[in-house]
């Protein structure tokens, strides 16, 4: 079960950065552009929703994790380590963040006032989230499911 979670965790990550990096470039493309916003709503909408399943996923996790378990029993100790610290705190709190910023963004983009004040919002609130993403991605470990 763990081992399950774990991978598709890994590799949802890789699907999470290419669908916020797609919405970057519709929402850059539709504001030069002076597109309508309907194709980089999709995206936002695509991107969010990466975000929630890999939140869910992460949930799921976070219950099932040997390490978390192993951390959870001295927490002391694990806030003293910085990379037990980083799974265990700083990661889960970093991808909550994010997926919130981006849930109230492509509202917020949604609801603004014309084309070009969406895309320009979507392309604000979906950088912001990915350079959440980026810094919050626990980058030591293994870049696909297997690799070491
Ligand atoms: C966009 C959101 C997220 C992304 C992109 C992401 C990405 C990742 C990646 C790449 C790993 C390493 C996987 C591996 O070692 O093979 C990982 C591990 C982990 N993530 Fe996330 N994560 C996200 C959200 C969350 C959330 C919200 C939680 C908890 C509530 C969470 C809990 C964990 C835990 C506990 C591990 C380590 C599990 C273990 O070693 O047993 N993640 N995450």
């Amino acid at each position: 079960m763990h081992a399950a979670l774990l991978h598709t965790h890994n590799l949802l990550r890789w699907v999470v950065l290419i669908l916020g990096v797609l919405t970057i470039i519709k929402a850059v493309q539709g504001l030069s552009g002076a597109r309508p916003y309907a194709t980089t709503r999709r995206f936002t909408a695509m991107f969010m929703g990466s975000l929630h399943l890999q939140l869910l996923l992460g949930l799921l996790l976070y219950m099932n994790s040997p390490a978390v378990k192993a951390a959870m029993r001295d927490m002391e100790a694990t806030m003293a380590d910085s990379a037990l610290r980083f799974i265990v705190a700083e990661h889960p709190v970093l991808m909550v963040v994010a997926a919130i910023v981006m849930t109230v963004g492509a509202i917020i983009a949604k609801n603004a006032a014309n084309d070009a004040a969406k895309h320009r919002k979507a392309l604000i609130f979906a950088g912001i989230t990915m350079a959440i993403v980026l810094y919050g991605i626990p980058w030591s470990r293994p870049l696909f499911p297997g690799m070491t």
